[in-house]
């Protein structure tokens, strides 16, 4: 019992949003019809050179998290959707969906095993967990994969923006991430692969990270690179994009339903971009960056500007804490949305 309570000797306060190999991961492969599932120490993956993943991106992934509670229980913040997702993105990509006791039993057991590298509770970090499923085989034309494998590695991680809670800028991007009846709804590698030069130049301008627009028009805000946007009129609604181009956010899945019981009135539905010259106060919402305020978006000659530009606006560090507080397991009303390992 001793052993299982051990934890790896990292400076938990000043953890970045990077990879270390952790030990071990797990590996289910699915052929001929069947699945076989092991873990092991190798954090390299070996693949027929024609696999359906390496070339034609027939791949999608997922993110979740890992915590220790304020009881010391380790839970992961609600796998079910995460499961339900890749699923919609295998589907979408013609993959053989994954069942859900092969998602969930890789998730488990990548947990347990990894216990020494799921950060103490108080320390803001957290095991990120990254499922990841690739289409595998002798392929050379266009055509789905027979056999696949579905894996799942985690790395112990802080905040996404160096700074954690602190507002960033976003810059609108020249270039679109998704076309409206293309991918951008699902979590698939070629979305990230084609948004990664907008971040680039994002950076380059001295910004934080990109923002999009919908492809079709370029009038409507989608989403951030990382996360999805959400903002609060000044009469304090909490607005966030209805758009066929962008991820499902399981954080803001949540925070809609946590917004709405805290009492907040809140509108899913198309975001002018005209609309950025009003709002109060910007966020983007996202596993890896939890709830990042928006300080400033730019486009151009204009620039808007919320809050103070150093601090959160009132409403988004509301929210923000009510977040953590659920996935902290300090919170009665959600604590269904908590999976204990
Ligand atoms: N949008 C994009 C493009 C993302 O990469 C992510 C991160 O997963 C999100 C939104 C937020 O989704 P979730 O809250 O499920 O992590
Ligand atoms: C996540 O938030 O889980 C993501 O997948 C975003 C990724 C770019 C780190």
């Amino acid at each position: 019992m001793t052993k299982y309570r051990e934890k790896a000797p990292l400076d938990w306060s000043n953890l970045s949003f990077s990879y270390m190999d952790t030990g071990t991961r797990y590996r289910a492969w699915y052929r001929s019809g069947q699945w076989q599932a092991a873990m092991t120490s190798d954090n390299t993956i070996t693949l027929p050179e024609g696999s359906q993943a390496l070339n034609y991106g027939q791949q999608c992934f997922e993110g979740l998290k890992a915590y220790t509670t304020v009881d010391d229980r380790v839970v992961l913040f609600r796998p079910d959707l995460n499961y339900q997702r890749l699923n919609r993105s295998a589907r979408r990509l013609m993959m053989q969906e994954v069942p859900e006791r092969v998602f969930m039993e890789g998730l488990e057991r990548v947990v347990r095993d990894n216990f020494a590298y799921v950060p103490p509770y108080g320390y803001g970090a957290s095991l990120y967990m990254r499922p990841l499923y690739l289409g595998v085989g002798d392929n050379l034309g266009l055509k789905s994969a027979e056999d696949f494998l579905f894996t799942v590695y985690c790395s112990p991680v802080g905040p996404y923006y160096k700074d954690g809670f602190k507002p960033i800028s976003l810059m609108v991007s020249s270039y679109d991430r998704a076309a409206p009846r293309g991918t951008g709804h699902v979590k698939v590698g070629g979305n990230y692969a084609g948004g990664m030069l907008a971040s680039q130049e994002a950076r380059e301008a001295g910004f934080g990270e990109a923002i999009f627009l919908d492809a079709a028009t370029r009038s409507y805000v989608d989403e951030v690179g990382t996360s999805n946007f959400f903002a609060f009129t000044s009469d304090g609604t909490l607005v966030t994009p209805r758009s066929p181009s962008i991820l499902e956010s399981i954080t803001r899945i949540s925070l809609l339903e946590v917004a709405r019981s805290m009492g907040f009135k809140v509108e899913e539905r198309p975001i002018a971009i005209e609309e950025l010259a009003d709002f109060e106060e910007a966020g983007c919402c996202g596993t890896a960056a939890v709830i990042t305020p928006i300080a400033s978006i730019n486009q151009g000659p204009l620039n808007y500007q919320y809050g103070d530009g150093v601090n959160a606006g009132p409403r988004t560090l509301q929210l923000y804490e009510r977040l953590l507080d659920i996935q902290l397991g300090k919170d009665q009303e959600f604590a269904h949305w908590l999976h204990p390992v």
